[in-house]
Formats: structure tokens, C-alpha cells, sequence
């Protein structure tokens, strides 16, 4: 549930830092937005902080990260001030996190189903029969034609566009409110990622949820999203509304426009992103 102004979601001056050797990476430098229950797109070239950015609101961060923040909340919650096993009672159950490669998030030795319903009795009381019914009823849900057979495959018995709809299924059985996909789709065919997208696109507006989604294609977020935060070494440099994206201002967010390959278009020499210092500071 949300509070009375909508807001989901609030992230007030976060920063991830990572001590190493050689000295401090500020990975995430300061990075406030709030969110309600809409589509928020976060794009920016790769090292710009997006993944550790989700991974903070998260609580998904590496072990050595040290992670600060003037305020992050969710439905006016402190995430920062929570004890580590109330955060981990949240993940899954209000918050999810799609990734890039479900290899990573799907157990290759547990079938499909048995994954799906277990993740959801670690938050609900629900029984064995209510769970396997859930489960096929979410697998129906990310378009799996055939739930009952898919069920009981194991990860590598199935193909790359269903194991990330299995993973989505997996990570939504339990009803979360807001749902984090860093690159969800980067690791498929163009039409599997467009359905995976319009899959995305119908749950959350079914379902009410709020969406961050983490993409280095801007052309695709502004398409996917109602609004776009651009990063750049570790700070927003531009937020913009996916209808303003051809207005982009900065020459940063222009220079990612221009790097997106256009199809149909061979274009000597290929266009370099353009860095300036300044941009960072
Ligand atoms: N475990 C780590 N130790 C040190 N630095 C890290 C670690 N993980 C990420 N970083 C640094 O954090 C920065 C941001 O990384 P990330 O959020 O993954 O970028 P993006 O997702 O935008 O590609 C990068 O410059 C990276 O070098
Ligand atoms: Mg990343």
C-alpha cells in the first residue's frame, strides 16, 4: 500500500561505496527520485551505477559495500534502519529484482514449479495444493502456454525467453508492489524481449506495481516508461519524461541518443560517446 501522496518509493541522496586497495569507488554518488506506481526507467552507459543503484534499494549490495542515504524508504518504511532479516522477509514479498540472466536467479537442480511455490510459501501460508495452483495460474500469467508441463522442467530443459518468463513468474507469485528489472531482456532475441516487455508493460498495470527498470538503451526505455533518470558516473545528470526524450538537454543524454544504432542506417565512422569531467562533478 501506499501513502496518502502515492509515493512508493523514496531515495534522498543514496551513495554505495566500495573501499578498495587502492581506495574508495564511489559507485552511486548521491542519487534522489521517488517513485510512485509508475514506470520509472534509469539508463546511463555501463560502470554508471545503475545495477548497484537497484541493488541498494534492493539490499542485494556486495558484502564490502558500505551503503548510505538521507532517506530510502518504501511506503514510508526505512529500509536502512530495518534488521537484516526484516529486509530479507521484504525481498521477494514487496520488493523483487529481475536480472539479466535467470541462470543466475533459477536453481538449475529444482524444477520450474517447485522453485515458484517455495518461493512463495517463504511468504505465505498457503497450502502444498494452493501453492501449485498459484504457480500455474502465474505461469499462465507470463504467457507460458503450456503451465502443467512447464512446471516441472528444470531450468536447463527450457529456453532462454521461457527461463526469464519463470524467473518473472517466480519473482511476482508473491505479489510484490515494487518490482526492480536491471537489463531484464539484454540477454535475448529482439521478438523474445519485446514479448517479455508487453508481459512487464500488462502486470504492472494490472497489478498496480511500481517498476524501475535498468536499461543501457534509452530509445527502448523511453518507449517502456513513463519517466527516464539518466546516470552518469554515479549521478543523475538528467530526469526526464519519456515524451521529452527528443528535447534531452544534456549533451551527455544526446550522446546516447546518438549511440543507439537505428536500423536501416550504416553510419561512418561510428559515432563516441562523448565524456566530459565537468558532467561528473
Ligand atoms: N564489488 C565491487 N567492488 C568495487 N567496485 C565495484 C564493485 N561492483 C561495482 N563496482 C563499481 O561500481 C560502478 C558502478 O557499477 P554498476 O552499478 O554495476 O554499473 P552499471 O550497472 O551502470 O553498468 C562501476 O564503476 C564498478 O566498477
Ligand atoms: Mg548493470
Amino acid at each position: 500500500m501506499s501513502d496518502a501522496t502515492g509515493t512508493l518509493l523514496e531515495v534522498d541522496d543514496l551513495r554505495v561505496d566500495f573501499p578498495t586497495r587502492t581506495g574508495l569507488v564511489q559507485a552511486v554518488r548521491g542519487v534522489s527520485f521517488s517513485l510512485g506506481r509508475e514506470r520509472l526507467g534509469i539508463v546511463g552507459e555501463s560502470g554508471s551505477g545503475k545495477s548497484q543503484t537497484g541493488r541498494a534499494i534492493m539490499g542485494l549490495t556486495p558484502p564490502q559495500a558500505l551503503v548510505s542515504a538521507k532517506k530510502l524508504a518504501l511506503d514510508g518504511i526505512d529500509l536502512l534502519a530495518m534488521p537484516a532479516r526484516q529486509r530479507r522477509a521484504l525481498r521477494g514479498k514487496r520488493i523483487a529484482m529481475i536480472l539479466q540472466d535467470p541462470k543466475y536467479s533459477l536453481d538449475p537442480v529444482m524444477s520450474i514449479g517447485r522453485q515458484i511455490v517455495e518461493t512463495l510459501r517463504t511468504h505465505e501460508k498457503v497450502s502444498k495444493g494452493e501453492a501449485r495452483e498459484r504457480a500455474l495460474a502465474m505461469l499462465e500469467a507470463v504467457q507460458i502456454r503450456d503451465p502443467a508441463r512447464v512446471f516441472d522442467l528444470h531450468p536447463h530443459e527450457v529456453s532462454g525467453g521461457m527461463g526469464q518468463r519463470a524467473m518473472i513468474a517466480m519473482m511476482l507469485i508473491a505479489g510484490p508492489e515494487l518490482m526492480i528489472a536491471d537489463e531484464p531482456t539484454s540477454a535475448l532475441d529482439v521478438t523474445v524481449q519485446l514479448d517479455v516487455l508487453g508481459i512487464l508493460d500488462r502486470l504492472v498495470s494490472e497489478r498496480g506495481m511500481g517498476l524501475i527498470f535498468i536499461s543501457h538503451d534509452l530509445r527502448l526505455v523511453a518507449s517502456f516508461c513513463d519517466r527516464v533518470i539518466v546516470m552518469y558516473a554515479g549521478k543523475v545528470v538528467e530526469q526526464l519524461k519519456a515524451s521529452e526524450l527528443r528535447e534531452a538537454q544534456h549533451p551527455y543524454t544526446r550522446g546516447l541518443l546518438n549511440c543507439m544504432p537505428k536500423i536501416g542506417y550504416e553510419r561512418h565512422p561510428l559515432p563516441v560517446l562523448d565524456r566530459k569531467p565537468e558532467w561528473a562533478a
